[in-house]
């Protein structure tokens, strides 16, 4: 499995990495700063935000970005620490399944409040902070684009964020700031084994490999290298995609 794509595509350069401290965003925060990045990352949960800054030496901020006021505390973080950001990646998410009649309001804002409405102002707050010939990296989903039953709640808030990034990459073309959407289809973090027994992972796993033309899930970093590439000068003239890392699901695009 790769576990970096090239070599000090990043040195010098100022990474803020939102949800850098489990799953992809940990994956490519690893990516960045061995490929010579000065990286700031946040998080929720304080055991895995200190061994993150422990292992990368990165400026480690404890924040929800669900919270709109921790974000602006972020970025002040941010500017004192690095000066300015050169990369933003905006990668923290919650999932969620209900069928449409179970939705509730409370269940709906818990993941759009994250997923959508918190991703956007982050990013609002951190423009002013980002570099002229920058880039910007959202993670969407592959469930933006699928009908799969159960997930309309998540599913809405990541076709906003397609909406968003497309918008945002051409308000910020006069700064050369790009903006690209990086969308896993299924991938083997935490994100589906929160608040589920063992045999449920193993259910789960199964489910979602057997829907993968590869018959296994993605990893972590298989997903971190195409974000990072998106973030790379190797990436210079892509600008508003939403690239999808998921073994082929074509049929799940369809
Ligand atoms: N894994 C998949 O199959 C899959 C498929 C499609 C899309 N995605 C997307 O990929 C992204 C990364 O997820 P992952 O699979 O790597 O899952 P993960 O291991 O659960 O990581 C999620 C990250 O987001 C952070 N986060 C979640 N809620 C947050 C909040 N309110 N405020 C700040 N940080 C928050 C987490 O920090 P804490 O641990 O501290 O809460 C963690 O760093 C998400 O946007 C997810 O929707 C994943």
């Amino acid at each position: 499995m790769p576990t970096a794509c090239s070599e000090m595509r990043f040195d010098g350069k100022c990474v803020l990495v939102l949800g850098g401290n489990a799953g992809i965003g940990l994956a490519a925060a690893r990516i960045f700063v061995a490929e010579g990045a000065k990286l700031a990352l946040t998080g929720r949960n304080p055991e895995s935000l200190r061994a993150a800054a422990e292992e990368l030496g990165a400026l480690a901020i404890r924040a929800d970005m669900g919270v709109l006021a921790d974000s602006d505390t972020v970025m002040r973080e941010v500017a004192d620490a690095l000066g300015g950001i050169d990369v933003l990646f905006v990668n923290a998410g919650v999932g969620g399944f209900a069928p449409v009649p179970e939705v509730t309001e409370q269940f709906w804002d818990g993941i759009h409040s994250v997923n959508l409405k918190g991703a956007f102002f982050a990013i609002q707050k951190a423009l002013p902070l980002m570099r002229d010939g920058g880039a910007i990296v959202i993670t969407g989903s592959i469930g933006s684009v699928s009908a799969v039953p159960g997930n309309v709640a998540y599913a809405a808030a990541k076709a906003g964020i397609r909406a968003v990034a497309r918008i945002l990459a051409a308000e910020l073309l006069p700064r050369k700031i790009r903006v690209n959407v990086v969308s896993p289809g299924p991938t083997d973090t935490d994100i589906f084994k929160r608040d589920a027994s063992a045999e449920e992972v193993a259910g789960l796993r199964s489910f979602f490999a057997g829907v993968v033309p590869e018959g296994r899930m993605g990893t972590p970093e298989e997903v971190a290298c195409a974000a990072v590439f998106l973030a790379s000068s190797e990436a210079s003239f892509i600008n508003g995609v939403d690239l999808f890392v998921d073994g082929g699901c074509v049929e799940l695009k369809s």
